[in-house]
């Protein structure tokens, strides 16, 4: 018998301490939390993604009177993006949610499923997605999805 163990890789600072380029990024996810629909939740979820090619893609969750029909902010935002841009890889996400009248203190993290649908999108454009998770005190950057979802389930999985 043998113990494995897997860790995960989180910088964390303060938003201050963020290059521009990712302060803007965050920046676009924090203004997406006014166009979310959670009229059920009072959550708020906004996300936003850099391409490739330059562009900035955003989304937020959309909720619906049959729970499991909404949406997290981060699939609106990636699956619009790669609607979009199907060759274009994803470079950068952030995330950031309000709630009670406030941006949450420390970051939240995406979903499961949101992981899996994330680390889909990193493996099709063979390209790390660096994810940013807003807090109002600390920001967490993650190099890729795949840290953020050790022993996925991929492609090959399928193969047996
Ligand atoms: N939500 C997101 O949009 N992203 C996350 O990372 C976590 C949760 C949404 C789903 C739902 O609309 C609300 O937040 C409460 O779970």
């Amino acid at each position: 018998m043998e113990n494995k163990t897997i860790e995960t890789k989180i910088t964390v600072c303060r938003f201050e301490e963020l290059s521009s380029e990712y302060q803007l990024i965050i920046n676009k996810a924090k203004e997406q939390v006014e166009k979310s629909y959670a009229p059920y939740s009072n959550f708020h979820v906004g996300a936003a993604l850099q391409l490739g090619n330059g562009e900035i893609v955003t989304g937020n969750n959309q909720e619906n009177a049959a729970y499991p029909s909404g949406l997290c902010a981060e699939r609106v935002a990636m699956f619009y993006a790669n609607s979009q841009y199907p060759d274009v890889p994803v470079k950068t996400m952030a995330v950031a949610a309000y709630t009670k009248g406030e941006f949450l203190e420390e970051p939240i993290s995406p979903c499961g499923a949101c992981r899996q649908a994330l680390l889909e999108t990193e493996i099709r454009f063979e390209h790390d997605i660096t994810i940013l998770l807003y807090g109002t005190k600390h920001v967490y950057m993650i190099e890729n999805v795949k840290e953020l979802l050790p022993l996925s389930f991929i492609k090959e999985s399928l193969k047996g």
